[in-house]
Formats: structure tokens, C-alpha cells, sequence
């Protein structure tokens, strides 16, 4: 039996390995972090029993179907519709804050299914820990705390558009959650700005998928009730359920692919950046390349919105942090 421990990893196998992946699907894995990568290299060499780089780069070059199971175990396309479902709570709550209307004149429901059913299980043990009051908590923390709040941009006769940039992507599920909360507002708040999302991503299979719209249970699970009947068709099928997102919703959002650590091909500059679950993968150099691009598209008072795992460093200093269970900055100058 191979141990993943008894593994070595050669200089010029693993290079030769990340050539051939450029070449063959023009991902760069130099980008992301080498114990990543090579987590993923030995995991596939002990699934394919291949003792050394070196036989498994030739299994490599021999078996054509290699590349795509490589990839598939990196599973970097995950994504769920409102993944971390406080933070689109939050970007709501915000995004109402802008347009000085209250959260009480407004009909929205994001609280998942599952949550719910664990909330009412609560109640019904009549146990003291209420998980309403910690959804709340979550979602009350920072509004009304923090000061930096005065630096967002606002609504105003000067304000008229907002630009949104979700990148990456993946397979479109974090900007068409982006675009079911702009709609459900937009219906209720008269004269609602223009808003515009544009949303990138490197992977052209991803990009694909996303224009689709088609989607399985795992990827909807997060999904409310209310937002499910508002923008969603269930298609029955024998292995499960399909989630067939609404044209409108489709059409609100631009797909470009892209690979971010050469730039964006837009010119634009925007009020809300959605970067979340890419800078975990990527190594320390690419990142800073990467969060320079992302900070100069970013207006002042504009929202940088990072996965909850992922965090700025000194580097990014005009960056202020407003939320940090969220992971939520703002660009003070
Ligand atoms: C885990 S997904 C994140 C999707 C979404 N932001 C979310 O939080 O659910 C990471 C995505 O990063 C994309 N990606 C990786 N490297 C990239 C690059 N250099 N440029 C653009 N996208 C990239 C992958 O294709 C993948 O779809």
C-alpha cells in the first residue's frame, strides 16, 4: 500500500506536471499554494498506484482521461447559492442602509429551509440556546457599530448605478444570488438604481454551467422558501430534484472568462466586490498581484466582500474591515 507520507514530490516532475496542465487546459497551478497542489498530486498517484512522480507523470501523458479526474479532485469550482447565508443578509441589510430605507418596509426572507427547521425543532424542546437569536446576532453585529459605515457610498441624485463584480464565480450561483436579492428590493423600493453584475471566472465548463442555470439540490440547498417560489422552477427527475433558475434572473448577469491574475478585461469600476473562496488556494505573490487588481475596481466606499475563511493582511491598508464575522471591507480612500 502507498502512504501518502512516503511520498517525495521532485522539483522537476512537479514542474513538468504543471507545464503539462498548462498546455493541456491552460490553468496555472504555480499560482496556487504548493501544499495544495501537491496534497492533490499524491492523492491522485495513490488512487491510480503510482509510487513515484515520475510513474505517475507518465501515466499522465498515457491516459487521456487523467486530466480531468486530476482537476475534478481539486473541486475549486464548489459553490452553493447563497453560500453563508448571513453574509447576503448583511450585503441586503447594507445595500438598505444606501438607499436610507428600512429593513422593516421590505418583504425578504434568506433564512434557509434547514435552518428553520432546526430553529423550530428548538423551540419545540423548549431548549434556552434560540438559533434566532444567533442568526441574529450574526446579522445584527455590525450595521449600527461601526463608524466606517459613514464612508459607504450612498443613494443619491449624484448615485444612480451600482456596479457589482463577483469573481470568481464558479458556476454563477454567488452572482445570481447577488441578483435575486437586487430584484426582490428592486420590485418593492421605487426608483431603484440601475445595477449592473458582472461576474468571471477562469474555468470555461463553470462559465458554461452557469448560463445554463440548471442546478441539483446541494447547490440550492441554502435556497429560502421565499426565494425558491419567487425565482426558481423544480424539475422532477428519478435521482432527485432540478432547480431551473428564472430567465430574468439569468439575464441580469454578464459572464466573462477570465483568468483574474492577468487582469480584467472591463474597464470598470465598482460599488461591490464579491471575491470569495479563490485567494485560500492561491499562493502569497499571486495574492497581493491579485488583491492590487481587485482594490484599484473598487470606488471609495465601495464593498469588498471575502469568503468567511479568508482575511487581508497590512498590505491592503486603505481596506477597513466593517464586519468581521462576515468578512465584509470597505475602501476608505
Ligand atoms: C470555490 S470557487 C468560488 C466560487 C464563489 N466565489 C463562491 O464563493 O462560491 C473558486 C473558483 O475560482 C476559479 N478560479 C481559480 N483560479 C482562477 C483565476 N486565476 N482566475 C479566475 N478564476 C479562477 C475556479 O475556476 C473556481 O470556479
Amino acid at each position: 500500500m502507498i502512504r501518502i507520507d512516503d511520498i517525495q514530490i521532485k522539483e522537476d516532475y512537479y514542474n513538468l506536471l504543471i507545464r503539462l496542465l498548462i498546455d493541456k487546459t491552460g490553468l496555472n497551478l504555480n499560482y496556487y499554494q504548493r501544499n495544495f497542489v501537491e496534497k492533490r498530486i499524491k492523492s491522485r498517484m495513490i488512487r491510480v498506484g503510482c509510487k513515484t512522480i515520475e510513474t505517475y507523470y507518465n501515466y499522465f501523458l498515457e491516459n487521456s482521461t487523467e486530466t480531468a479526474k486530476f482537476l475534478d479532485c481539486f473541486n475549486i469550482n464548489y459553490s452553493v447559492f447563497f453560500r453563508n447565508w448571513e453574509v447576503f443578509k448583511n450585503f441586503e441589510k447594507i445595500l438598505l442602509y444606501s438607499l436610507y430605507i428600512s429593513q422593516n418596509d421590505i418583504k425578504s426572507d434568506l433564512i434557509p429551509n434547514p435552518e428553520r427547521q432546526y430553529r423550530n425543532n428548538l423551540s419545540k424542546n423548549n431548549k434556552t440556546r434560540n438559533i434566532k437569536s444567533v442568526i441574529k446576532s450574526n446579522i445584527n453585529e455590525s450595521l449600527p457599530h461601526s463608524s466606517l459605515y459613514k464612508k459607504l457610498w450612498k443613494y443619491s441624485e449624484k448615485k444612480v448605478n451600482i456596479n457589482i463584480w463577483s469573481c470568481p464565480c464558479a458556476n454563477g450561483e454567488e452572482p445570481y444570488s447577488i441578483a435575486m436579492i437586487l430584484d426582490n428590493l428592486k420590485n418593492q423600493i421605487p426608483g431603484f438604481p440601475f445595477f449592473r453584475i458582472i461576474a468571471s471566472d477562469i474555468d470555461k465548463d463553470a462559465i458554461r454551467k452557469a448560463k445554463r442555470g440548471i442546478y441539483n439540490e446541494d447547490s440550492t440547498k441554502n435556497v429560502s422558501k421565499y426565494y425558491e417560489k419567487k425565482y426558481f422552477t423544480k424539475i422532477k427527475k428519478n435521482f432527485g430534484s432540478l432547480y431551473s433558475l428564472d430567465d430574468k434572473i439569468k439575464n441580469y448577469v454578464e459572464f466573462i472568462e477570465e483568468d483574474i491574475t492577468n487582469g480584467h478585461k472591463l474597464s470598470l469600476k465598482y460599488d461591490i466586490i464579491f471575491c470569495r473562496y479563490l485567494l485560500i488556494y492561491i499562493n502569497r505573490r499571486t495574492r497581493e498581484e491579485f488583491l492590487d487588481i481587485i482594490r484599484n475596481r473598487l470606488n471609495f466606499g465601495g464593498l469588498l466582500i471575502l469568503g468567511k475563511t479568508e482575511t487581508l493582511h497590512n498590505s491592503q491598508s486603505e481596506l477597513k474591515l466593517i464586519d468581521s464575522y462576515n468578512r465584509i471591507y470597505i475602501k476608505t480612500r
